[in-house]
């Protein structure tokens, strides 16, 4: 079913939840964002040739959040548009989804899994076998677009 199809190139990330659920995600959501807590959004990808929201496939669970570009490694950069990143929200651990952001990092509430957005998701702490991948992203206008799939396969490494 076309709810079930994998992100791929020219997706448009929606919110995932809450009131804003099945819109799209604009760089002032972002902004917005970074003064709650969680300071990113959970997004969907939305295929926009026939306006499916992809939401019941667990590993399309993406995380976008604004940063400094600055803070960003080159390699994030490259797949980041003015600081904004995005990235699978399943945990390599175990598979739960990582809601939290603790330790100025991306955490799991499972086992206390940390990734570090600003260096391609690397591990900085728990039991994780390796980072989560990265989505990459461009701007169009106010939109946020997928420009390719995740950059290697999402979900729990089990
Ligand atoms: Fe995320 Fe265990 S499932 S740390």
């Amino acid at each position: 079913t076309p709810e079930k199809e994998p992100v791929k190139a020219g997706d448009i990330l929606v919110w995932a939840q809450g009131a804003k659920a099945g819109q799209e995600i604009t760089p002032a959501d972002l902004q917005a964002a970074l003064k709650s807590d969680p300071p990113f959004i959970i997004a969907y990808p939305k295929n926009p040739e026939n306006n499916v929201v992809k939401n019941q496939l667990a590993t399309n669970t993406i995380m976008v959040m604004q940063l400094e570009p600055s803070s960003l490694s080159p390699e994030t950069a490259k797949y980041a548009a003015q600081g904004i990143v995005a990235y699978s929200a399943i945990c390599k651990h175990l598979g739960c989804t990582i809601s939290q952001w603790k330790n100025n990092v991306w955490h799991c509430p499972c086992h206390g899994g940390e990734y570090d957005p600003r260096q391609g998701a690397k591990v900085v702490a728990g039991p994780v076998p390796g980072p989560v991948p990265q989505l990459p992203i461009k701007l169009e206008g106010n939109r946020i677009v997928a420009t390719a799939g995740f950059l290697f396969k999402p979900g729990a490494d089990v």
